[in-house]
């Protein structure tokens, strides 16, 4: 299949300070990519630079094959984007704010509410925007992004500061929209998020990618050599992957006494901190 994004040995500096060192990575259509960094990553520099809000220093940058800067308004007939909530206006109603939009890329103000709709706002249209809560804010902006339909989102911390109710809808939308064929890039601190949604994640630390891909992958690949048992009273043992612990392992099993066994795996948040040395958040 045709890459759908990439980036080719960017660079991004601001004065002396280099945002972006060298990051090379493709999504697929389809996909959900992760991008997981803590503060001053880089995270929110690569939304912008695929969104043509920045231009690199140097290196390549494409959407769906063409050079982003280049055919700017062609690839943003494609894209949706979601950074943060300062976009609204106060004190429009929430429609209204959505129909600014819409009249600009041609949508009809019946698609507008049915959008709204699908992330539980159908009843709040005619809210002023400036009085939402910080959640239904963000499923506004949220529904501006999707208004045209675009095949790329992308979403800068999307769930960040959101309450677990509302994180979880909005999860649930992101995965609709994946399964209907809309490809997300998305940045996150959160690792659980980003082990729950993403179909690949790239860990950013300092401006690099120091490890990319699919979460399950990265779990295997950081496991520890350690085996938990669980034996039939409820107790746990930890053993070795080493001819020791097979050894223990055989003799429970002959006794009858073993329940289960599995191997430890890592958060993505340990392996995340076992790799740069720093927190996520
Ligand atoms: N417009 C700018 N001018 C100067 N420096 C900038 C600018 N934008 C970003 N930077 C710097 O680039 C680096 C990366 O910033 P960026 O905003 O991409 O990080 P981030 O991963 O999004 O962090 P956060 O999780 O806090 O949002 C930081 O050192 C930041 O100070
Ligand atoms: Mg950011």
């Amino acid at each position: 299949m045709e890459t759908i994004l990439s980036m080719k040995n960017i660079y991004k500096e601001f004065g002396k300070t280099t945002a972006l060192k060298d990051v090379s990575f493709d999504v697929q259509p389809g996909e959900i990519f992760g991008f997981l960094g803590p503060s001053g990553a880089g995270k929110t520099t690569t939304v912008k630079l695929f969104t043509a809000q920045l231009l690199q220093s140097s290196g390549e940058l494409t959407i769906m094959g063409k050079n982003v800067m280049k055919h700017r308004n062609e690839v943003f007939n494609h894209i949706g984007v979601l950074t943060d909530t300062s976009g609204l206006y106060e004190r429009l109603s929430v429609l209204d704010n959505l129909m600014l939009f819409a009249k600009f890329k041609n949508v009809p103000e019946q698609q507008v509410k049915q959008i709204l709709g699908q992330v539980g706002l159908d009843d709040q249209h005619k809210k002023e925007a400036g009085k939402l809560s910080r959640g239904m804010k963000q499923r506004v902006m949220l529904v501006r992004a999707l208004l045209h339909q675009p095949k790329i989102l992308f979403l800068d911390e999307p769930t960040a500061s959101l309450d677990p109710g509302t994180t979880l809808e909005i999860h649930k939308l992101l995965r609709a929209l994946n399964a209907n064929g809309t490809t997300i890039f998305l940045t996150t601190h959160n690792m659980q998020e980003a082990d729950k949604l993403c179909d690949r994640v790239a860990f950013l630390s300092s401006g690099e990618i120091v490890e990319l891909g699919p979460p399950e992958f990265l779990k295997r690949k950081y496991a520890s050599d350690q085996i938990e048992l669980v034996l039939n009273d409820g107790t746990k043992q930890y053993v070795h992957k080493d001819a020791e612990g097979g050894r223990l392992i055989k003799e429970l099993l002959e006794k009858n006494s073993l329940s289960t066994l599995h191997s430890l795996e890592p958060s993505l948040e340990k392996i995340f901190l076992k790799i740069t040395g720093k927190e996520l958040s």
